[in-house]
C-alpha cells in the first residue's frame, strides 16, 4: 500500500457522510449580487455585512496607501513589517472598544489561537461556549490549559463547572460574542458576574458584533453597557470591516504581553499598508453611518419573517446571521443547490462547522442588498419549499 493512499480514502469517506466540501469561484466584487462560477446570483453568505470592501472611501484609502508604501509588510511586526498604519488604526480601535489598547493580528484566526495561550496554560482552566468558533478551540487546545465546555449560553452550569476550579491556578471563560453559526448573542453580563465572583478572565469574540451591536457599532460589551469592565475584546476586520485581519483589545498590560509572547504575532508577516489603510477608513465610515447598521438589521428581520411565514424553521437569531436548519448535511446540501437555481445563494454549512444533526443555511444579509434583491431572494426561498 502507498504512503499516500490514505488521502484518496479520506476524501471518499468524507463524502458518502456527505460532508465532501469544494471550493466555488466568486468573478466580481462581493455586493448583493455576485458572480458565482458564471452566473449571476443574490449573495446570502458574505460577512460583508456593511458592504464596506466596496465603499468609495475604503477603495481609495487602500489604493492610495498601495501607491505610496507598496503591496507587502516584507516582515514581521517585530522586525520591519510595522507599517505606520498600525498605529493609527490600533488607536482606533483601541477608541472604539473602549479599552487603553489594541493590537492587530494578520486574522482573527491567528488572534484567537494566540491570545488563548497567553493567557492559560498547564494548572489553569479555560471553559468554553459549547458552540465557540473553531479558532477559539484550537486556542485553547495549544495552551494545554485543561478545558472544559459549558452548554451553550448556559451560565449556571458555566458557574457549576467554576465552583470546581478552585485548584486552578488561573481561569479564563471564552465566548463568541455573536455566535458565528447561530446568530444569537451570549449572555455578557451574567458571564462577567460569574467571572468576578470566581476571580476569571472574560475573553469575548466579537468578529460578528463588531459594526452591528452597540453604540457606534462598537461591539457586543457596548451592546451590554459593559464597557470598563476588563472583558478582553477580540475581533476581526474581516468581516463588517470589510478587509483583513485580528485584533485584541485590552489593557497596555495585555498589549505588551502579547507582542511578546504571542506566537502568531511574532512569527508572521505584517498586513498590507493597503489592508490596514483600508480597515482605518471603513472604522471612519462605520462610527459616521449609523444608517448601514439599521439597513442590516432591518433587511435581517425581513428576511426572517418572510422565511418563517414560508414555513422554515429559523434558530432564534438576534443579530444578521439567519440560521435555517435542516437537519442532515445530505438536505442542507440539496436545499442550497436547489436555491443556487433559483438565482440565490446560501450556503449550507455542516459539521464540523456545527453539531451534527444541526447541518443548516447560514443566511446572511448586508446593508446594501437592494429591496429587489431581498424579494428575489424570498422568491427562491419559496420556489423550493418544501424540499
Ligand atoms: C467567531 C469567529 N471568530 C474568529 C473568526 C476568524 O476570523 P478570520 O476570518 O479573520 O480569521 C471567525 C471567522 O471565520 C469567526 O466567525
Amino acid at each position: 500500500m502507498n504512503s499516500h493512499d490514505f488521502l484518496e480514502a479520506e476524501c471518499t469517506a468524507l463524502a458518502q457522510a456527505g460532508l465532501l466540501r469544494h471550493l466555488r469561484t466568486v468573478m466580481s466584487a462581493p455586493t448583493g449580487t455576485i458572480n458565482l462560477d458564471g452566473r449571476e446570483v443574490v449573495l446570502l453568505g458574505s460577512n460583508n455585512y456593511l458592504g464596506l470592501s466596496t465603499h468609495p472611501r475604503v477603495i481609495a484609502a487602500a489604493v492610495e496607501a498601495t501607491r505610496i508604501y507598496g503591496t507587502g509588510a516584507s516582515g514581521s511586526r517585530l522586525i520591519s513589517g510595522n507599517s505606520e498604519h498600525y498605529t493609527t488604526l490600533e488607536s482606533n480601535l483601541a477608541k472604539a472598544k473602549g479599552t487603553e489598547a489594541a493590537l492587530v493580528f494578520s486574522s482573527g484566526y491567528a488572534a484567537n489561537t494566540s491570545i488563548i495561550p497567553v493567557l492559560v496554560g498547564d494548572g489553569d482552566l479555560v471553559l468554553s461556549d459549547a458552540l465557540n468558533h473553531a479558532s477559539i478551540i484550537d486556542g485553547c487546545r495549544l495552551s494545554r490549559a485543561t478545558k472544559k465546555v459549558y452548554r451553550h449560553c448556559d451560565v449556571e452550569h458555566l458557574r457549576a463547572l467554576l465552583s470546581e476550579s478552585a485548584a486552578c491556578r488561573r481561569r479564563l471563560i471564552v465566548t463568541d460574542g455573536v455566535f458565528s453559526m447561530d446568530g444569537d448573542i451570549a449572555p455578557l453580563p451574567d458571564i462577567w458576574e460569574a467571572a468576578a465572583q470566581y476571580d476569571a478572565m472574560v475573553l469575548i469574540d466579537d468578529a460578528h458584533g463588531f459594526g452591528v451591536l452597540g453604540q457606534d457599532g462598537s461591539g457586543t460589551v457596548a451592546h451590554f453597557g459593559l464597557e470598563g469592565k476588563g472583558i478582553i475584546q477580540m475581533g476581526t476586520l474581516s468581516k463588517a470591516v470589510g478587509a483583513l485581519g485580528g485584533y485584541i483589545a485590552g489593557s497596555h498590560a495585555l498589549i505588551e504581553l502579547l507582542i511578546n509572547r504571542a506566537r502568531g504575532f511574532m512569527f508572521t508577516t505584517g498586513l498590507p499598508p493597503a489592508t490596514l489603510a483600508a480597515a482605518t477608513a471603513a472604522l471612519e465610515v462605520m462610527r459616521a453611518s449609523p444608517e448601514l447598521r439599521h439597513r442590516l438589521l432591518f433587511h435581517a428581520c425581513r428576511l426572517k419573517t418572510a422565511l418563517v411565514a414560508l414555513g422554515y424553521t429559523l434558530l432564534p437569531s438576534e443579530t444578521q446571521i439567519l440560521p435555517v436548519v435542516l437537519g442532515s448535511p445530505e438536505r442542507a446540501t440539496s436545499v442550497a443547490r436547489a436555491l443556487l437555481v433559483e438565482g440565490v445563494f446560501g450556503p449550507a454549512i455542516r459539521p464540523p462547522a456545527v453539531p451534527p444533526g444541526t447541518s443548516r443555511l447560514r443566511l446572511t444579509v448586508m446593508a446594501t442588498h437592494t429591496e429587489a434583491e431581498i424579494q428575489q431572494a424570498i422568491a427562491g426561498f419559496a420556489a423550493v419549499f418544501p424540499t
